[in-house]
């Protein structure tokens, strides 16, 4: 006989109670019980399949499901009273299903284990996150493509070891990031098959002795398949360790995304300018707008990447099967999911309010010798050997140091200084605009290439 302070879910083989401390130290509950609603949708499920294979009346069922549906209501009105001796999330809601109905209460569990059923709550659970997270991440690319459309004439410098390199238009800009998300995307779509996938009815580890129909819980949950092993069912966590593989690649893409806002912002670039509502001031000085919500996101980054390497080496030792390890999965997997959630959130709302300063980008990329290229490939069109031209633009470009002046800016005379090749149709060649039209090509910087990207991009962005 159980003593009556040893455990009431799994006492019956002890004879003294847990340590005080061992049971705050065991338990889950403070974080877990955010999965309460997926627990019971979970218990929901596995009650109904019981009844069809017979293990359960009709009336139990309606009287489970109609409890679980009350706890529910009690959780989300504040009025549960979650227990730590209960340990998790789990035995907390079956506890009080059972002090609501007595002994059917006590059915539920049946043909199942704490193993199978939290296995399954955290993919229903990031299921429903993913599905949030790929919403928000559309609106991202939704304003980013509507704002490349606004930005496709717009001439900036194009950067390579952030020195000017040549120039670019904005709209061109702001589509590669609507690229790298475009991956991500495809990533969590992806990682999502093998979230979806149902391990209940793996029971501890073996599967259990009674009539389960492994199917009907499969349809009713809406899983797209059913796990082919209890052992791997119970303990296979890859499915958390993908997601915050695939969400720490989305960091890193919106943390370099920040660290341009960044700059971008400031004092030196100028190129935008943030609204208020996304910045903040500083208590000392006054003249301070501080680009915080990029500077956040750059930030949390590294929380992200954090939890993909805490699972990783969750993982890396565990022998077969459910280990109590395992519980650490969630705190990290919450977090990661969270993060990037609020990231893709506030980047969304933020990105269709960036405004440029057009005339800042324009004047930025006409110096520093952006279209240095250009001059050397009008050469290779006048017939000279590439390597050639590369050295005939570079002492014209040492000149314009020297000199103050930019290419555009030289006489034809001057030009001709370095090649004779060089004739008054150079100055057509050397212009911004010249500059971004004449890569004209899918994938490149031409304004009526980004115009066709956009169009791409709207695209593929009605057919999710
Ligand atoms: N709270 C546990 C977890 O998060 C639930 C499963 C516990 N299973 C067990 N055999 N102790 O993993």
């Amino acid at each position: 006989m159980s003593s009556e302070k040893t455990n009431q879910s799994w006492g019956g083989r002890f004879s003294e109670p847990v340590d005080a401390f061992v049971a705050r130290f065991t338990a889950s509950v403070d974080f877990d019980k955010r999965l309460y609603r997926h627990d019971i949708l979970g218990s929901q499920a596995h009650a109904r399949m019981l009844t069809q294979t017979g293990v359960l009346s009709e009336a139990e069922r309606d009287a489970i499901v109609a409890g679980l549906d009350e706890i529910r209501r009690e959780i989300e009105a504040g009025t549960f009273e979650w227990r730590v001796d209960l340990e998790d999330v789990h035995m907390n809601i079956e506890a009080r299903l059972t002090e609501r109905l007595g002994v059917v209460g006590k059915k539920l569990h049946t043909g199942r284990s704490r193993n199978d059923q939290v296995a399954t709550d955290i993919r229903l659970w990031l299921r429903d996150e993913i599905d949030a997270i790929l919403a928000e991440l559309n609106r991202l690319q939704q304003g980013l493509l509507q704002l490349a459309e606004a930005e496709a004439d717009t001439i900036m410098p194009g950067f390579t070891h952030l020195q000017t390199a040549q120039p670019v238009t904005f709209g061109h800009h702001l589509l590669a990031w609507f690229e790298m998300l475009s991956r991500d995307h495809e990533r969590l779509v992806d990682c999502r098959k093998r979230v979806n996938r149902m391990p209940l009815g793996s029971a501890a580890l073996a599967g259990t002795t009674y009539p389960i129909q492994r199917q009907v819980t499969c349809e009713l949950l809406g899983f797209e398949a059913i796990g082919g092993n209890s052992l791997d069912g119970v303990s296979d966590r890859d499915f958390a360790i993908e997601f915050c593989a695939a969400a720490s690649l989305a960091m890193m893409h919106l943390s370099r995304f920040s660290e341009e806002l960044v700059l971008w912002t400031s004092a030196q670039f100028q190129f935008i300018d943030l609204p208020d509502r996304f910045c903040t001031g500083s208590s000392i000085m006054p003249q301070k707008k501080n680009p915080d919500v990029p500077e956040l996101v750059r930030g949390k980054t590294g929380r992200v990447f954090g939890a993909l390497t805490g699972l990783l080496t969750l993982m890396k030792g565990q022998p077969l099967a459910y280990n109590k390890d395992n519980q650490e999965d969630k705190e990290p997997l919450f977090d990661a999911a969270d993060t990037l959630r609020d990231s893709l959130r506030a980047f969304a709302d933020m990105v269709p309010a960036i405004k440029p300063r057009r005339e800042i980008m324009r004047e930025a990329a006409r110096r520093g010798f952006s279209t240095a290229t250009d001059l050397a490939d009008y050469l290779v069109r006048k017939g000279l050997p590439f390597r050639d031209c590369h050295e005939i633009v570079g002492h014209a470009v040492k000149y314009g140091v020297d000199s103050g002046k930019d290419l555009a800016e030289m006489s034809l005379d001057e030009l001709r200084r370095f090649s004779d090749q060089i004739e008054q149709d150079v100055f057509a060649v050397l212009t911004l605009e010249g500059s971004v039209n004449a890569r004209d090509h899918i994938g490149g910087t031409a304004p009526a290439q980004v115009r066709a990207a956009v169009k791409r991009g709207l695209e593929l962005l009605a057919k999710r």
